[in-house]
């Protein structure tokens, strides 16, 4: 090899390893190197391109995306959560999504939806003050988000000044890169949302310009003076002001014509210059858009309906069985590996043994796989004709992987068997156990960045962690010493898991993991303790069968729940674990959102169906107005609201027996409007 060649060859390889540190820290957010190693790797390649200039030919430095975005960006608070979507992967999560918005409104009319693209790409939003840019933040973890401006005003097709616009303006919208313009820059990059995110998160914006970013506006945040009384309305207005608007967007009503919306910009997919990954529907109607409003992640009046992924076919190598932190029990098929959507899938999903037996699903058996965006591939059918005779039909394991019996339960809601089978060991389950730990550290929980579910594995299987306590005194000197981690990785985990130890009630009632007691129930059951030192008495026996009784009268919580903590709490070893974490975080009081309104302090209750609006609607505004929604009735009940449609009697005999005020549905608006 000449002397040229050998130089040739060593930058390549610097290159090459430049651009596996640049995607490290873009895509992943997970720098290998410290930052001194990674500006030292730069400067040299700047050396051998002055040195010997016809490296050039081969890559030119200056057009890698290369230096290094800081996470320091000014963190600022969203005027308005910025809020995502529930998914709808069929047509029967859109006839859920459109009957639960009726019921909820209680309207008998179809209603209009705006239809638009789902551009899969980066969101951000945008603040004018007297019509200049301001400001802009990227979505962060939807309360906070970067002042990430300057790489904003980068993108040309966002508008700098608009004269005619309200004093306060925020638009929202996507952040993207064309699939052309992507071409041009692909071997840095996974793929085009990748390529924007991490551009519009390089601390030097002149790095940001390089690349041809673009936008689509799809919605507001804060405004000083609103006029719209529709979401197309304001997709005009917003082009009006100089926005891109997305030309596919479209107002629709019926399940049939989203249906064909739907064929139609999936057949026109692959043309368009941008990636989608499905349609957003959202309420046209902005004041039924007000009064739907949102759960804590979504709003109510909006959904993605993705398009069904790419599909392909494969065989059954074979079928174990998965444990989930609740011990449920999920049958999962090991398929020869296949790509699906440019993704390689190697394991399906099967439901739960019923799913098995009405598909007549075998080891052996060809099946079509599906993929879809970011949930689990699952199996969608059996190629029958390709079966061998000697096949068998796959009996379902009775036992968990640990060894003990595994269950159907009955519903106590429904009175039915269960689909899912169960182990009911807990923390004593190891299997049970090391998912419960992956869910203490997940996004919603601790929120442990870092400690994801592979590292928790490996951990697990070093004995590093058993019990979520462990995560606090983890030996350190030991994981420095594994495979992929370094000093810098291992001090990045350390911080991450000392910010964890400062949590809000809710979250933390949460992230324990117990039974049907999601984030709502959560958060419902932290305004009924607001303390942990409250909540602690759950551990002391007496104290917690008073709590129990109690815990009736939240709304929300029913026998379902109330069952699951008794069940959670009396088991020794969960109280344990729980105490042992509990000592190791700062658990912050419940932040009771005092509303302060005309119904502030009192305690309502409601019965019947209404006809005005619907009961969940007449909650959610009695809670708006500052009071408090109970479950059953009790003595600290102020009035219980008796709608025309099906009131329950035993509840309006226990109100008059206990002297509280009954409120008509017309009584109730008026106490409302006084
Ligand atoms: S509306 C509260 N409209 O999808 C409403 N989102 O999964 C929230 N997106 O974070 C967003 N196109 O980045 C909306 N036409 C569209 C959209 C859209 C793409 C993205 C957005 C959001 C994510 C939600």
């Amino acid at each position: 090899m000449s002397e040229k060649e050998k130089i040739k060859k060593i930058y390549q390889k610097k290159i090459q390893s430049l651009i596996k540190l640049n995607k490290a820290y873009f895509q992943k957010d997970n720098p290998i190197i410290a930052d001194s190693e990674y500006d030292e790797l730069k400067k040299e390649l700047s050396s051998y391109i002055e040195k010997y200039p016809y490296l050039k030919q081969i890559k030119n430095l200056d057009t890698i995306v290369g230096s290094k975005p800081s996470k320091k960006f000014k963190k600022i608070k969203h005027t308005k959560p910025m809020l995502s979507l529930s998914n709808a992967f069929e047509k029967n999560d859109m006839i859920d999504f459109k009957k639960k918005i009726k019921n909820f409104l209680n309207v008998p009319t179809e209603l209009e939806l705006s239809s638009e693209p789902k551009i899969d790409g980066i969101s951000a939003s945008l603040r004018y003050e007297n019509g200049k840019f301001t400001y802009g933040l990227s979505r962060g973890d939807g309360l906070f988000g970067e002042d990430i401006t300057a790489n904003l005003a980068t993108i040309e097709e966002i508008p700098k000044n608009i004269p005619s616009a309200p004093n306060v303006l925020e638009v929202r919208g996507e952040v993207y890169i064309g699939k052309k313009d992507f071409e041009k820059i692909k071997d840095k990059f996974a793929n085009p949302r990748n390529a924007a995110g991490g551009s519009l998160r390089q601390k030097d914006s002149k790095e940001t310009k390089k690349i041809p970013l673009k936008f689509f506006a799809y919605g507001i945040g804060e405004i000083s003076s609103s006029i719209f009384k529709k979401q197309s309305e304001l997709l005009s207005q917003l082009k009006n002001w100089g926005f891109p608007i997305n030309s596919k967007c479209t107002v629709i009503k019926t399940i049939d014509e989203i249906q064909d919306n739907h064929r139609e910009l999936e057949s026109l997919r692959s043309n368009l210059d941008y990636d989608v990954d499905g349609i957003v529907y959202k309420i046209n109607n902005i004041t039924f858009q007000e009064r739907l409003g949102s759960t804590s992640n979504s709003p109510r009046w909006a959904i993605a309906y993705k398009f069904s992924s790419s599909k392909a076919s494969s065989k059954i190598k074979d079928i174990v069985i998965q444990v989930g932190r609740t011990g449920a029990i999920t049958p999962v098929a090991k398929i020869d590996p296949v790509t699906v959507g440019g993704v390689v899938i190697s394991n399906a999903t099967l439901h739960n043994e019923d799913e098995i037996n009405r598909k007549d699903i075998r080891v052996g058996d060809i099946v079509k796989i599906q993929r879809a965006g970011d949930v689990i591939p699952q199996v969608l059918s059996v190629d029958k004709s390709k079966r061998l005779k000697t096949s068998k039909k796959f009996i379902f394991p009775n036992k968990c992987l640990c060894g003990f019996p595994i269950k159907k339960e009955i519903s106590m809601t429904t009175k039915k068997t269960d689909a899912v089978r169960r182990c009911s060991r807990g923390y004593d389950c190891d299997f049970t156990a090391k998912e419960k730990l992956k869910h203490i550290v997940a996004k919603d929980s601790l929120d442990i960045e870092g400690l994801g579910k592979k590292v928790i594995d490996n951990f697990w299987d070093l004995n590093l962690v058993r019990t979520p306590a462990d995560i606090f005194r983890l030996n350190y000197k030991k994981i420095e010493g594994l495979e992929g981690w370094g000093k810098l990785s291992v001090k990045n985990l350390k911080n991450a898991i000392s910010n964890s130890k400062k949590i809000v009630l809710n979250r933390f009632i949460y992230s324990i993991g117990i039974r049907h007691i999601g984030q709502e129930n959560a958060k419902i059951l932290a305004g009924f303790f607001k303390t942990h030192k409250k909540f602690s008495e759950l551990f002391n026996l007496k104290k917690r069968r008073y709590i129990l009784t109690n815990l009736y009268d939240l709304d929300g919580i029913g026998e379902t729940q109330v069952k699951s903590i008794e069940d959670f709490f009396s088991n020794q070893k969960n109280t344990d674990i729980i105490q042992s974490l509990m000592n190791s975080l700062n658990i912050e009081d419940f932040q009771i959102i005092n509303k302060k309104g005309k119904l502030s302090n009192k305690n309502i209750m409601f019965t019947g169906g209404f006809n005005k609006m619907s009961r969940s609607e007449a909650k959610a505004l009695a809670e708006e107005n500052g009071a408090k929604i109970l479950g059953s009735v009790s003595k600290k009940l102020n009035y219980l609201v008796v709608g025309n449609s099906k009131p329950t009697k035993r509840k309006i005999e226990k109100a008059k027996e206990l002297n509280i005020n009954l409120l008509s549905e017309e009584k109730w608006y008026d106490l409302l409007n006084r």
